[in-house]
């Protein structure tokens, strides 16, 4: 068996299914690009089927990135594998990702199909998709739940149809790492083609054990392909950690015995843009990207570190990236200097109307901050001001009053369409304040599901801050981010932003449901 694991990075996918982490194709592009650096061996790019710009999508990834295999997610259907193989034409190496849900819960009351019949879509979709690509992987939705013998029928069956990848989904994180071991290696163990196949594992954090699930499928079970996004990033509570899977294969490789192809110095970064894209803030005591996981507070522990690190540390924090977190410009950088950052960042800027505008702001930001990381960088070019001739709201400017026992008042001039238009009104707060003037034109109706601010870089107040706010309108839920060091306007931005992303989003097919 191969002592090589491969890493299947679903963050644009199955990722992007957590609710308000929809991202832009330009984002999307930039996050693969990332994924490209950091050397995963497939990025699923997205289920081009599920709309037009989810197709677009996929095959702007599938034309750009050429170092990682690029995968599309289709239903067991002609239509979606065709769609998929379409958006793939232009990959160097190309996989098509088809499912169907196999347990008896998911058959009965989702499908409304026999067991008969789902086997029989499930040969015929992988025949019709091995026709158009040579890389088919496939996926028993709920998998874990469904029926060992019916299962093993399944994938014998669609082995036999040229399957070379069988992924096996806990969809609702049920398992538990014993159980999802073996489980796997009772399906290897039963199918007689079993040896054909690359064995995966797809799980779920419901329980909190989607990373101790997987390890246990590529353990106990012999799978040698993980499913994973960065930060954990998922529908619910997400999917299995990339980063705590990679470390914990490259630091524990005295029991694991494999190796994994992942440059691991570019997780932080990817792990930070992930999170200002999406407005998924990562929690400070989350492992290998947490804000606190190489810091050590209490006296002993900081004294063991100094004396010997591998007192207390298990991992090197810049061996995953934690040094790329330096100043790497400031007010007297030049044009240049900033280009080529935005290039080492994997930022491409369309035209060089965009690489000036964002320039402009980057100026700006240096004369308020005195050091600019990487960050900031990242923050300023998905600042919707930057690319603000594609987005139907952007802001101009803001002003706001504030004083110990009076009711803040702010002013807001932004643009609807190209169209400015100035908004005012008082509020319990000065954020609260300027959403209003915002509110007292848009009148989107949208209910605010969660604000919240974070500094972009830590340690001093100087830093910009970074603001999430998540709306809901008509069942639809969007996360809009803004940054900048003031803190009430980084709010406007984000608020912006996120009414951007509401009036944008055109209508998709949902993977599962
Ligand atoms: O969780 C799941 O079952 C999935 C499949 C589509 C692979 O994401
Ligand atoms: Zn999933």
């Amino acid at each position: 068996m191969s002592d090589q694991l491969i890493i299947f990075d679903t963050t644009l996918r199955d990722g992007e299914q957590s609710p308000g982490a929809s991202m832009t194709k330009d984002e999307k592009l930039r996050i693969a690009r990332q994924l490209e650096r950091l050397k995963v061996d497939v990025i699923e790019a997205g289920f081009a089927a599920s709309s037009n710009g989810d197709f677009d999508c996929v095959q702007a990834i599938a034309n750009t990135v050429k170092d990682s295999t690029i995968c599309s997610l289709a239903r067991a259907n002609d239509r979606d594998i065709a769609r998929a193989a379409e958006a793939l034409k232009g990959a160097n190496r190309a996989r098509i990702h088809t499912f169907i849900a196999t347990s008896q819960l998911h058959m009965e009351k989702k499908l409304r199909m026999t067991p008969d019949q789902v086997l029989e879509q499930a040969r015929q979709s992988v025949r019709f998709a091995r026709n158009l690509c040579g890389d088919i992987e496939f996926s028993p939705e709920d998998g874990y739940r469904s029926d060992m013998d019916f299962l093993c029928r399944v994938l014998e069956a669609v082995i036999q149809e040229g399957a070379t990848t069988l992924n096996i989904p806990d969809t609702v994180g049920y398992a538990i790492p014993e159980l999802y071991g073996n489980f796997i290696r009772t399906l290897r163990e039963r199918i007689p083609n079993s040896d054909k196949v690359i064995w995966s594992v797809h799980c779920h954090n419901d329980l909190g054990m989607a990373v101790a699930n997987s390890l246990a499928g590529v353990k106990l079970g012999g799978a040698r392909q993980v499913e994973c996004t960065i930060n954990g990033l998922g529908e619910r509570a997400g999917n299995c950690s990339l980063e705590e899977i990679v470390m914990a294969v490259r630091t524990r490789r005295d029991y694991f015995g494999l190796d994994v192809n992942v440059d691991a110095t570019q997780i932080v970064p990817a792990s930070r843009m992930v999170s200002q894209t999406t407005g998924f803030v990562v929690q400070p005591n989350k492992a290998v990207v947490g804000a606190n996981a190489f810091a050590h507070a209490s006296g002993i522990h900081q004294d063991g570190v100094l004396k010997a690190r591998d007192t207390y540390e298990i991992m090197r924090a810049e061996d995953v990236g934690w040094s790329a977190n330096k100043i790497v410009l400031g007010k007297l950088s030049g044009r240049n200097a900033f280009k080529q950052r935005l290039q080492d960042l994997g930022i491409q800027m369309e035209s060089e109307g965009e690489i000036n505008t964002a320039f402009a702001s980057f100026k700006e930001l240096a004369d308020r901050k005195s050091e600019i990381f990487d960050e900031d960088i990242l923050a300023l070019c998905s600042d919707e001001s930057v690319t603000a001739e594609k987005e139907q709201f952007g802001l101009v400017s803001l002003s706001q009053h504030s004083e110990t026992g009076e009711r803040p008042h702010a002013q807001v001039v932004f643009t609807i369409n190209g169209k400015e238009f100035q908004g005012a009104s008082d509020g319990n707060g000065p954020v609260d304040a300027s959403l209003k003037a915002i509110e007292t034109h848009v009148k989107s109706g949208a209910e605010m599901l969660l604000y919240s601010v974070n500094a972009i870089t830590s340690g001093s107040t100087e830093s910009q801050g970074e603001v999430t706010i998540r709306l809901q309108q008509g069942g639809r839920v969007v996360n809009g981010v803004g940054a900048d060091p003031d803190i009430v306007v980084a709010s406007a931005k984000a608020y912006l932003s996120a009414l951007n992303k509401l009036h944008s989003r055109a209508e998709r097919v949902a993977a599962q449901g």
